[in-house]
């Protein structure tokens, strides 16, 4: 946003209509998510991009696989539409304790298993084949670092 050139111009004021005031009433912190935001809480420090087991568990937590996979990645929950796969536990216990870190990688970004059976696409690979390498490597080191 820094890097845009600010403009100059009124805006019109802001009008709820009729379904926007049914929505409102229903759940306020719908509409006005700065209502429900804590704004005495720290912010997280800042982590520095690199190949390390930190920022690892900084990209799991971003990336959403510790929302799907569950905080301590051991899988088990069915987040997505009826019939969709619950996720795959990642830590030790699951099928990718042997996994090499290039296997990992063809899986998240691939959406291949080593075995050579495709991932269901509500996990979202095609959208981690954009992370580098050492990401998804900072990833894995987190991983195994943990479990
Ligand atoms: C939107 C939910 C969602 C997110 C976000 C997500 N996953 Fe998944 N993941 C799944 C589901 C569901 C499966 C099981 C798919 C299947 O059984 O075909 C899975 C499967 C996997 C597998 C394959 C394991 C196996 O043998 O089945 C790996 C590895 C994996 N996820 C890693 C990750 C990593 C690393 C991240 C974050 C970068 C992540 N996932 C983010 C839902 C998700």
């Amino acid at each position: 946003m820094r890097s845009k050139p600010p403009v100059d111009k009124a805006h019109p004021d802001l009008t709820i209509g009729p379904d926007g005031h049914a929505v409102l009433a229903a759940n306020p912190g719908l509409i006005i998510a700065a209502a429900i935001i804590d704004h005495q809480r720290v912010p997280p420090a800042r982590v520095t991009p690199g190949r390390t087991v930190e920022y690892g568990m900084y990209l799991a937590n971003i990336a959403g696989c510790t929302h799907c996979h569950g905080p301590s990645l051991k899988g088990g929950l069915q987040l997505g539409a009826p019939g969709t796969p619950p996720s795959t536990d990642l830590t030790s216990t699951g099928p990718m304790a042997q996994w090499t870190e290039a296997q990992f990688a063809m899986a998240v970004q691939g959406g291949v298993r080593p075995e050579g059976t495709g991932i269901n696409p509500f996990m979202p690979w095609k959208d981690y084949r954009f992370m580098t390498a050492d990401e998804v490597g900072a990833i894995f080191d987190y991983i195994r670092a943990q479990h």
